[in-house]
């Protein structure tokens, strides 16, 4: 049947039919508890009611305009998430690796506005994914993603991660920006050490803009508003995208104002940037994440899920299982794993649960944020069914 799709996602598997908070069903009326999340996209779970009520509101109005025209959920969208992050400016568009093709552009102009005009080098680090688009696919670290689609724009580097001295040797005056995650999800769910927090601070100092990649770390992932926040950084620019549209496509940057100054008419744009629906969508995500003591409950529940999950580690290591140990932080966690991961994916799925996989060894788990303490119950106990010797 799905013959005409391509092959790059390899086989998938699962019909998903339908999705209710933190269940989906398949075509044949299993039930599955959802810790993929639409890969960290729906924070509040499948069909949250706000954000459905938002996409149903704004359908009465208008689907799409233009960016030659103010869109009101746009204009409400940016005020809301630069009032939450400290930012000036936000520019959307559809996904995250456009956000990152944007504040990559951003920095770059910025520079040459400046007069600096050789400043232009974007250092990034070592397993770092940034996206599949030409600019963010060269600051992504991971050879497997960039071989075979060359010639790669010019003037990208990637660093070891978590090197303090590496990254202080690359840094120098031709260094237009570092991008980084706060925590490197793809590549293995790596935080950032604090050591390279204090450098990544030494290197903002000495004028490379800090580009926070949030797409997957921000929204209240980790537990915080934004990671790099968390690290005590102060990014010049944060993208975003994953859960901003609550389930439709939506990135942005955000930005300082005396970034966003270098950039005119006519100097970047998207058809599809900032669509209504999407932005209402947005303002409802925001609203849900900003709700009093909602990201101190998520840090609680993830608080509590670690544990149960440290305490499966144990079991399943007497038993001579290889995992642990539990790595992450918030909802955005899972466990080093010695055994086959994708036979571990698949008993999972057989046992009514949808777990992702990070790096080369890493069960990767993004329930949604609004999880309860039954469904983080049902999870440990089908991971406990799943991993067996
Ligand atoms: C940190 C990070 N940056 C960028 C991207 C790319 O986002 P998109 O797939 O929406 O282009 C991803 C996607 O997984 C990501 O995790």
């Amino acid at each position: 049947m799905s013959e005409h799709l391509l092959h790059n996602y390899g086989p998938r598997g699962l019909t998903i039919a339908r999705g209710q908070g933190s269940w989906v069903w398949d075509a044949e009326g299993n039930r599955y508890l959802d810790c993929v999340s639409g890969v960290a996209v729906n924070a509040f779970g499948h069909l949250h009611p706000p954000v459905v009520a938002a996409i149903r509101g704004q359908l009465e109005s208008y689907l799409h305009a233009s960016n030659l025209y103010l869109m009101e959920p746009q204009v409400r969208l940016a005020e809301a998430l630069c009032g939450a992050m400290g930012m000036d400016k936000a520019f959307f568009c559809n996904s995250g690796t456009e956000a990152n093709e944007g504040a990559i552009k951003f920095a770059r102009r910025h520079w040459l506005e400046k007069g600096a005009a050789g400043k232009l080098r974007i250092l990034s680090f070592a397993s770092s994914f940034h996206g599949r688009t030409y600019a963010s696919m060269a600051a992504t670290g991971q050879e497997k993603i960039r071989t075979g689609f060359g010639p790669l724009p010019e003037g990208f580097q990637v660093v070891p991660v978590n090197d303090v001295a590496a990254l202080r040797a690359a840094v120098g005056p031709e260094t237009a920006a570092i991008i980084f995650e706060p925590i490197l999800a793809e590549g293995g769910i790596i935080p950032l050490s604090g050591e390279i927090a204090a450098e990544l601070i030494l290197a903002q100092a000495q004028g490379a803009l800090l580009i926070a990649d949030e797409i997957q770390t921000g929204l209240g992932r980790t537990g915080e508003m934004l990671g790099a926040h968390a690290l005590g950084l102060r990014p010049d620019l944060i993208t975003l995208a994953k859960p901003l549209g609550g389930g439709l496509p939506l990135g942005a940057v955000l930005m300082r104002e005396d970034i966003a100054k270098s950039i005119h008419v006519g100097d970047h744009g998207s058809t599809f940037g900032g669509n209504p629906v999407a932005c209402a969508a947005g303002l409802a995500v925001l609203a849900e994440l900003q709700r009093e003591g909602f990201l101190e409950s998520v840090r609680t529940r993830a608080g509590g899920l670690r544990k149960r999950l440290e305490d499966l580690m144990r079991r399943k290591s007497a038993q001579g299982i290889a995992c642990g140990p539990v790595v992450g932080k918030g909802f955005l966690t899972g466990f080093r794993y010695g055994g086959d991961l994708e036979a571990l994916q698949k008993a999972c799925r057989g046992n009514g649960l949808l777990v992702h996989r990070a790096g080369q060894d890493v069960v990767r788990l993004l329930p949604p944020l609004n999880l309860s303490e039954g469904e983080i119950g049902e999870l440990i106990d089908r991971l406990d069914r799943s991993m067996l010797k």
